[in-house]
Parts: structure tokens; C-alpha cells; sequence
């Protein structure tokens, strides 16, 4: 498919930013609009260089408004959309947000997308749409059984998204992907937190027993796996996109403490997250199907994740400052009762 102009919302942060790098590298004719509120999980920073190019056309905007959403697609032949309140914890303590963003905010997208014609719109899922599974894999036919706010609001974002194909023969694509990690990730999520954290001998509050089962995915491959899609995908099909590498909590926090050589004596057990998945985990024949598969070992991509955070204190220490503090003690007040 020839791509002129990608419109990419929610571009500003972890996972849209590194997709955003990765497509102007791929591609140099392309244009991009990137579309991002700039809540407190985006940040123009993550876009580094990006942001000067000439390709990129960068527009402050909720994804809930009309009038300029509506104006800012215009000429755009691909939309892939990134734009969410991303982290569990938060959904928790305020779902609004969630529902506001994740749902209304898509539907949005979507009617703009149908109004000009896109070639493609591509809705970047989870796979926790799913919910929790004890044994075995996810496959793209499982139902969806969300736990969270935040779940709950991505599997109905899926459920319209779906419609559009079924209804007026949109060409969407749903990706649901695993556990992210790699750089410019926000530090209220597990290895960035863990590791900046453990930096500064902190404690890390793992939740409950530490069993709890992610599938990790390096961000890099995830971006390719969305290409993949964009260019061979299936009109209105799902594609799971694991990492294929499950991992305890506990096994992710000894790498980052033998990693950085810290001791296990910063681990502190606090109460754990209410509704917490046990297991995620994905089958993706039909990506793989595609010629896609992860390109490195998570302990390669763990060492140069975690060198990452090391080099990049300026990046991380301005998000660890402000409401992030508020959040913190909010988030683990059991913390605060026990000696560093
Ligand atoms: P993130 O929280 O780092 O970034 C979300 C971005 O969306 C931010 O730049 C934020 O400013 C922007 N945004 C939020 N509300 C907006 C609005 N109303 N209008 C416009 N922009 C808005 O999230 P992420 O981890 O990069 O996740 C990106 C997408 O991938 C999300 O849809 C998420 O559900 C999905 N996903 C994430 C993971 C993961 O492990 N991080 C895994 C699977 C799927
Ligand atoms: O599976 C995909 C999902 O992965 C995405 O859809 C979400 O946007 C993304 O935030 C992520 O969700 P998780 O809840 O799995 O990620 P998080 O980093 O918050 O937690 C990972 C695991 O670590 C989970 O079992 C909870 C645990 N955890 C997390 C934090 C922040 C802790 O034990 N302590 C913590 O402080």
C-alpha cells in the first residue's frame, strides 16, 4: 500500500513516540500528524528529533474533539490509533477518564476516518481485553472478559471499532498487544518504575505474591508488527502481538537488580492491585503468518532497556517530579509505613 500521511493520536507517548521514530526511518516519503493532548503520560520530549522534521506536523488536541479532530485528518490516508489512559492503577482510582478517552474519544476517530476515506485505520488494543488466563494462550477468537476500568473501556473501544467494519465496511484493523517495555516508557509502569527506583535505592513495591504473569514485548518489535499489519493485514481482523516471553514479576525484578547490581532487599511487598490479572499470554499465528517475530532475547533487550533509564535521568527525573509525587503516595501508602 502506498502511505502518504499517517495520522498518529496519542503519538507523543511511549509506545506512539517509538512508532512514530520507527515509521520516519522507514519510510521517507512519508507525512505524519501527530495528534496527542499531552496529558501527563505524553510528552513532546519523547519525540526528540522527530519534532523538528519538516514530515511532522505535531497538533496539541484531545481526541474527543470534533470540530478539530475533524479538521486536522483531513488528507491523512492512514490513522493508527494510540490516544488512551493507558495505566491500571489509575483506571481504579477514576475511571472517567478512562471512558471519556478510550471510548468516546475513539468513536471520534472513527467517524472522522469513515468521512475522508482512510485506507486503513488501525486501533491499538491489549490483550487484556481478555482478562486473566490461568493455562495456555489467548488467540484472537477468545472472548473478551475485561477486569479493569481501564480493560473494560479498550474492549468496548474493540467492540465499535468492529462495528465499522461489519456496518459501513471501514477498513479497520484491531492490534492487542502484550506487556510494552523499552524507552521513553512513564515511570509509573513496572520496569520503568522498578528501575529508576532501584537507581536511587528505593524500595520497589511488588503487589502481592510477585507470580503475577506478563508476556514482554520489546516497543520495537510491537512497531513493526503494526506495520506488518497496515501493509498485510486482513480488513477487519484482530492480531494478537506477544512477545512470546512470559515472565513473573519477580523474575522481571531480580534482571533489573542483578542488572544494576542492587540488592533484593529493596523489594517490599505492599497490598495488592484489586481485580489483578494473574496471566496474560498470547497466541499470534496469524501475525507470524505474516513474516513477523520478535528480532532479539528480552534479556538482550532488557540490558539495553535498563542501560537506557541509566543514561537517561534527564528524561525520567522531570516525570518523577510534580503529580507524580501525589500519585505515589496515593498509590502506595504502604510505603510510607515501612522503613527504606
Ligand atoms: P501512554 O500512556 O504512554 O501514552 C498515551 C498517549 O495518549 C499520551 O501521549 C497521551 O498524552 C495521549 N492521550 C491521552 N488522552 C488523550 C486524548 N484524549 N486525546 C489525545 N491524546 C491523548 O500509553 P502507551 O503505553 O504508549 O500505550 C499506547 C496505546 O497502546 C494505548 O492505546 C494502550 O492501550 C495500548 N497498549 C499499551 C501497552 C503497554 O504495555 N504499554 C500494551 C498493549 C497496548
Ligand atoms: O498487557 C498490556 C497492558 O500492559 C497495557 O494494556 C497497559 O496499558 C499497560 O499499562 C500494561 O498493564 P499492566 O497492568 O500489566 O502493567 P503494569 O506495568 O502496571 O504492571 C505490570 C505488572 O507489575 C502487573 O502484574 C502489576 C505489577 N506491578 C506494577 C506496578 C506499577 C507491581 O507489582 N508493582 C507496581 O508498582
Amino acid at each position: 500500500m502506498k502511505i502518504r500521511t499517517y495520522f498518529i493520536a496519542g503519538g507523543a507517548g511511549f509506545i506512539g513516540s517509538n512508532y512514530v521514530r520507527h515509521v520516519m526511518a522507514k519510510r521517507p516519503d512519508c507525512r505524519v500528524v501527530v495528534f496527542d493532548k499531552l496529558t501527563y503520560a505524553g510528552n513532546r520530549a519523547n519525540l526528540e528529533d522527530e519534532i523538528m522534521d519538516e514530515r511532522l506536523r505535531f497538533v496539541q488536541g484531545d481526541i474527543c474533539d470534533r470540530f478539530l479532530v475533524d479538521r486536522e485528518m483531513r488528507g491523512c490516508d492512514v490513522v493508527v490509533n494510540f490516544a488512551a489512559e493507558t495505566h491500571v492503577d489509575r483506571s481504579i482510582h477514576n475511571p472517567s477518564a478512562f471512558i471519556q478517552t478510550d471510548i468516546l474519544g475513539t468513536h471520534v476517530l472513527l467517524d472522522a476516518a469513515r468521512k475522508y476515506g482512510v485506507k486503513r485505520y488501525v486501533q491499538i488494543s491489549t490483550d487484556e481485553v481478555y482478562g486473566s488466563i490461568e493455562e495456555g494462550l489467548f488467540t484472537e477468537t477468545s472472548p473478551i472478559q475485561p477486569s479493569s476500568p481501564y480493560s473494560a473501556s479498550k474492549a468496548s473501544a474493540d467492540l465499535l471499532v468492529l462495528s465499522y467494519w461489519r456496518t459501513y465496511q471501514m477498513p479497520v484493523v484491531i492490534t492487542r498487544a502484550s506487556n510494552n517495555f523499552g524507552p521513553f516508557q512513564h515511570p509509573e509502569k513496572l520496569i520503568p518504575l522498578f528501575v529508576t527506583n532501584a537507581m536511587d535505592d528505593k524500595p520497589l513495591p511488588m503487589y502481592g505474591d510477585g507470580l503475577n504473569v506478563r508476556d514482554w514485548l520489546y516497543v520495537e518489535d510491537h512497531c513493526r508488527g503494526i506495520e506488518t499489519v497496515i501493509e498485510a493485514g486482513e480488513k477487519g481482523a484482530i492480531y494478537n502481538i506477544g512477545g512470546m516471553c512470559e515472565k513473573t514479576n519477580i523474575e522481571v525484578t531480580r534482571k533489573i537488580l542483578e542488572t544494576l547490581g542492587k540488592p533484593e532487599s529493596l523489594i517490599r511487598r505492599v497490598t495488592d492491585r484489586p481485580g489483578h490479572d494473574r496471566r496474560y499470554a498470547l497466541a499470534c499465528e496469524p501475525l507470524v503468518a505474516l513474516g513477523w517475530r520478535p528480532l532479539e532475547s528480552w534479556e538482550v533487550r532488557m540490558e539495553q532497556t535498563i542501560q537506557w533509564y541509566v543514561d537517561r535521568r534527564d528524561w525520567w527525573e522531570a516525570l518523577r517530579s510534580g503529580e507524580f509525587e501525589e500519585y505515589y503516595r496515593r498509590q502506595y501508602p504502604d510505603l510510607a509505613k515501612q522503613p527504606d
